[in-house]
């Protein structure tokens, strides 16, 4: 009763509301705002068209830099100076040489886990076709796709994904997404709403997978493939087997298994490429080639900036110089990094980040937090502990110089909010957001927190080929100054271990003996 009074009388004093009820509201449109041009890149890759990443002109201006300018002297504590860095140079490039040939405490077992180094120059044209073919065939057949996997068999490709396309991909329609299906994820998690709500999506469509797990064991993937595949096959019976990708070891694990006796189409993790570094595999590319980016161009990418981090310049080596400053600020007590990008599209970047630097360096009580920003959100939030918090802080910047579109802020004639001087300039709200990496950048290192710029000229599959191949190079260099192995994760195996345990897995008994035991000995203390 009381909200229909409050209803009635909020009706009374509203001034619109008459012409609300009684008006035939068109639409909103978006008047002289041209077309979206990242739908328009979605299009063009879909008609096949590549950019000329092979040519020079391409290649000087698509060059990711790093800035380390506010790296040195922000106040203290744990100020950085250059000596300190140039201190560990013989460290890093040893370190550097030592992974070149396939030499220090590099080994998983038998293998050394370098494979990722030499894929750029090894990744064959052949095998892109391959790719390239199944995938577009299959597209042809669906109306969505998902890919299934967890850590370095998620990550990469969705960051990849998402920075590259249009931010509401699926609501678009299938013309505007350049002719790919839809793409979801699922695997990641173990959450039964974001699962259902997925397959809600899922809906009375055709719909293909790919299951991407080197293990095959993985819990997680392996519970989400085993519910869509009784679904598909329900639905499909034997016809659902071809709709089926499997992306895992090449000879050996439970979903090799499943490829022999079921034949379904298999794409291949190396055994020398761990997860994390495995986004220039078959684990990316496939998913990347389901949603029409262009996979040539980004192993041009990687290949570039190959090229550019294979010599021993410390200087004219960003990775190089990456991993030392980061040793530098875990040295002088910087113990969290915050990862932040101005685009939304290349958040998921930094938290393909926030895996790689802690799964490789969070061993034996070392190694950095990565905390994943988009600016200005977060400045909002934790930018104050930033600011003026504990001085344990250093930053990363995910910099993108040009986003994809344009959008200007206009005049409006009274300037109450004190912004008309933007319309008056002819700013955009990209010469704005350009401040929003530039301003915190200056103020964070005055308040003593150091930080690093990545700047990444524009949203491109050649870019961030170019990336993700310098952080691969700068935490492999940063895990073995630390003193450890860099390609090995066996705190995640403890807690795979601990969950088999826990939910009974068949072989994990006296685990969950000992842990029963433990458990029900344990004081504990709930309020
Ligand atoms: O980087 C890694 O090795 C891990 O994050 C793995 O990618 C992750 O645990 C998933 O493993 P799998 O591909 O075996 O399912």
């Amino acid at each position: 009763m009381l909200f229909i009074i409050l209803g009635l009388q909020s009706a009374i004093c509203n001034p619109h509301s008459e012409i609300e009820r009684g008006s035939t509201m068109q639409g909103l449109e978006l008047k002289g705002m041209g077309e979206n041009q990242t739908v328009v890149a979605q299009r063009l890759r879909g008609e096949g068209r590549q950019d000329p990443f092979e040519s020079a002109e391409f290649k000087s201006e698509n060059r990711i830099t790093l800035d380390i300018s506010y790296m040195m002297d922000a106040p203290g504590p744990g100020t950085i100076e250059r000596k300190d860095v140039e201190t560990l140079i013989p460290r890093v490039v040893k370190a550097h040489e030592q992974l070149k040939e396939n030499q220090g405490d590099i080994f998983d077992g038998k293998t050394a886990m370098t494979g990722w180094l030499n894929l750029p120059e090894e990744m064959s044209r052949e095998h892109l076709r391959e790719i390239k073919s199944v995938t577009h065939e299959l597209a042809g057949q669906v109306d969505a796709f998902v890919s299934l996997g967890i850590g370095g068999s998620y990550l990469g490709v969705e960051a990849t994904f998402r920075a590259l396309t249009h931010n509401y991909f699926n609501q678009l329609t299938r013309e505007e997404r350049g002719g790919a299906p839809e793409i979801y994820f699922l695997g990641q998690n173990m959450d039964p709403d974001y699962f259902r709500d997925t397959l809600d999506m899922l809906k009375e469509k055709r719909v293909a997978v790919n299951v991407i797990s080197k293990s095959g064991t993985t819990t997680e993937t392996a519970v989400a493939f085993r519910i869509i595949r009784k679904i598909m096959e329900e639905n499909w019976g034997n016809t659902a087997d071809s709709m089926i990708l499997v992306t895992t070891d090449r000879v050996k694990g439970a979903l090799r298994e499943m490829v022999k006796e079921k034949n379904y189409r298999a794409f291949i993790v190396p055994d020398d490429v761990g997860g994390r570094f495995s986004v220039l595999t078959d684990v990316g590319l496939v998913g990347l080639s389901m949603a029409n980016i262009d996979i040539e161009e980004f192993v041009a990418g990687f290949r570039t900036m190959r090229e550019i981090t294979w010599g021993n310049d410390f200087w004219g080596n960003p990775a190089m110089v990456h991993a030392a400053c980061r040793h530098a600020a875990w040295h002088a007590g910087k113990k969290i990094e915050v990862v932040a990008s101005n685009s939304a599209s290349l958040y998921p970047v930094a938290r393909w980040m926030e895996q790689l630097f802690p799964e490789s360096e969070g061993h034996e009580g070392h190694g950095m937090w990565v905390s994943p920003s988009l600016y200005s959100e977060k400045l909002h939030a934790n930018g104050q502990m930033v600011q003026q918090g504990e001085r344990n802080i250093m930053e990363t910047f995910l910099y993108l110089k040009e986003h994809d579109n344009d959008v200007s802020v206009p005049d409006t004639g009274k300037s109450s909010d004190g912004l008309d001087f933007l319309a008056e300039k002819k700013a955009d709200m990209n010469f704005v957001n350009r401040m929003v990496i530039g301003g915190p950048a200056y103020a964070h290192y005055k308040g003593g927190v150091p930080n690093m710029t990545v700047e990444i000229p524009r949203r491109s599959a050649f870019n961030l080929g170019q990336v993700y191949f310098m952080m691969e190079m700068s935490v492999a260099i940063s895990g073995t100054l630390m003193g450890h192995n860099p390609f090995v994760q066996p705190g995640v195996e403890a807690y795979k271990k601990a969950m088999f345990a826990l939910i009974g897995k068949p072989g994990f008994e006296s685990e969950a003996l000992g842990m029963e035991k433990e458990l029900a000995e344990m004081e504990r203390t709930i309020i």
